[in-house]
């Protein structure tokens, strides 16, 4: 749960995905690796069935990117999950998780919410192919640096015990952090998670 238990508004902002209407150009995160990969790769990535790369759009400027992130299918080895998760499953050699691998606001809309948004985005997209679409027991993300995993603690991540900058997620939990944070949307987008 987001610590600040804030309802993060909806009408100043959308996701879309990915599309050539959108100026990857002049996005800029402050980290050049997560801006070039947006700029080179996130178009193939898309093709090649490897990620969806959902962005927020500003709807006053809706052609400025004000951030990103990446949802791909993957799985995790059952033994990665704590023994109190393990020992509610049953003794597959995987599970099957939803994976932020890369998430970003612009410089300019760092502080106004909009990772966040980004985040409870992620999780809503998930619940809702959880319960409608394939089984997808988690949320995992990558926090690429140690002081990112606060930012993700504060929606109830937890760190994996042997990977410390991966955190997971149970979906159960990310239905109640959708329902806390997020209005639901007028096309009844968050009603079915
Ligand atoms: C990390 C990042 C996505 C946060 O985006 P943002 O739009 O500034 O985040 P928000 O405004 O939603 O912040 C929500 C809260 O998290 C906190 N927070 C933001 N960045 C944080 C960080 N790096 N570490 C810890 N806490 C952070 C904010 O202070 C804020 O707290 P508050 O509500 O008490 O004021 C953004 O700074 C970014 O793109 N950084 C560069 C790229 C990057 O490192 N991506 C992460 C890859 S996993």
């Amino acid at each position: 749960m987001n610590s600040t238990g804030h309802r993060l508004s909806t009408e100043k902002y959308r996701v879309e995905l990915l599309s050539r209407a959108h100026d990857r150009a002049s996005f800029s995160c402050g980290e050049d690796a997560l801006d070039r990969y947006l700029k080179e790769t996130a178009s193939q990535d898309m093709r090649r069935g490897l990620a969806v790369v959902h962005v927020l759009v500003d709807i006053s400027t809706p052609n400025a990117i004000a951030g990103f992130y990446t949802l791909s299918a993957s799985s995790i080895p059952l033994d990665d999950f704590p023994d109190e998760i393990v020992s509610r499953l049953p003794k597959y050699p995987s599970v099957p998780v939803s994976l932020i691998g890369r998430l970003a606001t612009d410089l300019q809309y760092q502080g106004q919410q909009c990772g966040s948004r980004l985040v409870v985005d992620a999780l809503a997209r998930s619940c809702i192919v959880s319960s409608h679409a394939m089984g997808v027991h988690a949320v995992v993300v990558e926090a690429t640096y140690q002081s990112l995993v606060s930012f993700y603690e504060r929606f109830g991540f937890t760190q994996f015990e042997d990977s410390p900058l991966r955190l997971f997620l149970p979906i159960r939990t990310a239905k109640e952090a959708v329902r806390s944070l997020l209005p639901d949307s007028p096309d009844g987008t968050h009603s079915a998670v």
